[in-house]
């Protein structure tokens, strides 16, 4: 038994956080560098190619894209961070809007943070989660890319990443490898978007 995830469409992008959708659907945030695979894990889960842009040239999302699944709850594609030929002020940050949608959504349950499998712990990625961190914000870190690499040596960046991970916070952060090639990770990401919506108090409107 799975979770399904029939009738996935786009349904609008925002470039801040009051051009978001004024709904109270349960959202579900994919956040991480720069073409680390966050359109193609949208893709992957809602078994969809196409959905969600995907680009070989980092940068390709630069909106908040909303996609609904089966009317019910909503997978949010995030602009990355650090890419690298965006202006120099937006360089290894990342945008103001997405900094209020991670701390200002109210039907935000859950959000993935994507961090590419193939490499060492990168500075950005860790700056990005200390910020997570110092705002109180909840988060699963996924590894990306898995089919790239043989298990070990994945295994051995997962490892050392954890280990950076500790200098950032106290909790051993909840993690899983995927790769949106093989469709690896798709039944633990679903499992966690399932356990998160069966958990969700009642909101009115
Ligand atoms: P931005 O929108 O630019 O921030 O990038 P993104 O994080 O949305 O990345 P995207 O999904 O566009 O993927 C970037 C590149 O990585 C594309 O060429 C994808 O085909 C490739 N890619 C993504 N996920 C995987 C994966 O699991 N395995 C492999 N081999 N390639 C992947
Ligand atoms: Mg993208």
């Amino acid at each position: 038994m799975g979770m399904k995830t029939t009738g996935a469409a786009f349904h609008s992008s925002a470039p801040d956080l009051a051009s978001c959708p004024g709904w109270s659907l349960p959202e579900f945030a994919f956040i991480g560098r720069s073409n680390v695979g966050k359109s193609s894990m949208i893709n992957m889960l809602a078994r969809e190619e196409g959905l969600a842009k995907v680009s070989s040239v980092p940068g390709k999302t630069r909106l908040i894209n909303f996609f609904v699944i089966g009317g019910t709850w909503s997978l949010v594609d995030l602009p990355g961070y650090g890419y690298a030929k965006a202006g120099r002020k937006e360089r290894g940050s990342f945008g103001a809007f997405v900094a209020d949608y991670l701390r200002h959504r109210p039907n935000l349950l859950g959000t993935f943070v994507l961090v590419d499998s193939r490499l060492s712990p990168q500075k950005l990625d860790l700056e990005f989660l200390r910020w997570m961190v110092g705002c109180g914000l909840p988060f699963i870190l996924v590894f990306t890319k898995a089919d790239k690499l043989a298990g070990e040596a994945a295994q051995k960046n997962v490892g050392a990443f954890l280990g950076s991970m500790r200098e950032i916070s106290e909790d051993r952060p909840e993690f899983l490898l995927s790769s949106s090639k093989l469709g690896r990770g798709r039944p633990e990401i679903l499992g966690l978007i399932a356990s998160a919506l069966a958990e969700k108090p009642e909101t009115p409107g």
